[in-house]
């Protein structure tokens, strides 16, 4: 049996891979290949090809496992592990050139959703800054293999926190309206663009806090075990498990202080 840090091993290097070819595109010019959703939510060649790369990668390394992309779908495992892949996290700061983008791939076991699955390890690579955020279960976080921590001991008027918004018109205006309510009651608002970075950043103290509706699992799955293993308490309603409804990740005391203020904005949104 392959253990957690041997995963990470290839979670890593497949991702660092794949960061310099996503990076050398950028550089030789970026191209909309199609609107998603919306015309916010776009998707590059680069986005493509790149997760084109990593899934001949994995197919050649690890056969049987499964694979989970933004780009292209799912396949299934016999293994019962399946990596979980946003090959450019942040498309819209890669289209123009802000340097806070990043390939994320996570091997999880079990069925390939967040509510059940079990995060093994996580790779987050952001190329332009040089930056490999690492984690496997019970292995701690890493950045460029030095040990991260979350911010402890926080107040809520006093923390910078992050968040993000999905692509749909109208789901943007409710997010807004809560980032309005919240911009008086903490430190600061960030909306990085990333949420595999927003959650790294928790991670690494850059941020005190993030929460987000919306995500699919390919933005939270690495960047999620990466803050749970730099200390963080990352949650969804109810305290349950991160999903498609609700994301926070603090440290425990902080994450007490943020859950019960979003949650309920949250949870009256079904
Ligand atoms: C998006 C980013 C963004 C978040 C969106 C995601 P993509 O991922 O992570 O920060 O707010 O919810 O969909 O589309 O750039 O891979």
């Amino acid at each position: 049996m392959t253990s957690n840090a041997e995963l990470l091993e290839i979670a890593a290097t497949i991702a660092r891979r794949a960061a310099a070819f996503a990076l050398q595109r950028r550089r030789d010019g970026v191209e909309i290949a199609a609107s998603k959703s919306s015309l916010s939510d776009i998707v590059t060649r680069a986005d493509r090809e790149t997760e084109q790369l990593i899934r001949d990668a994995l197919a050649a390394s690890r056969p049987r496992d499964g694979f989970l992309g933004e780009e292209s779908g799912g396949g299934s495992s016999d293994s019962g592990l399946t990596w979980v892949v946003d090959p450019i996290d942040g498309t819209v700061n890669y289209f123009y050139d802000i340097p806070a983008w990043a390939v994320s791939i996570a091997v999880v076991e079990g069925d390939p959703d967040p509510a059940t699955w079990r995060t093994l390890a996580g790779a987050v690579v952001n190329p332009v800054l040089g930056e490999v955020f690492t984690a496997y279960a019970g292995g701690g976080a890493r950045l460029n293999g030095e040990p991260i921590h979350v911010n402890e001991g926080v107040l809520l008027p006093l923390a910078l926190v992050g968040t993000g918004f999905g692509y749909d018109a109208g789901v943007r205006r409710r997010q807004a309206a809560l980032v309005g309510e919240l911009i008086g009651e903490v430190r600061d608002i960030r909306r990085i663009g990333a949420a595999s970075l927003d959650l790294c950043g928790v991670a690494a103290g850059r941020l005190d806090a993030y929460f987000e509706r919306g995500l699919n699992p390919w933005d939270h799955a690495a960047g999620a075990l990466i803050a749970q293993e730099a200390g963080a308490r990352v949650s969804g309603l109810g305290g349950g498990p991160a999903d498609n409804r609700l994301i926070v990740a603090a440290a425990p005391d902080l994450s007490d202080q943020l859950h019960p203020r979003v949650e309920p904005y949250f949870a009256a949104w079904e």
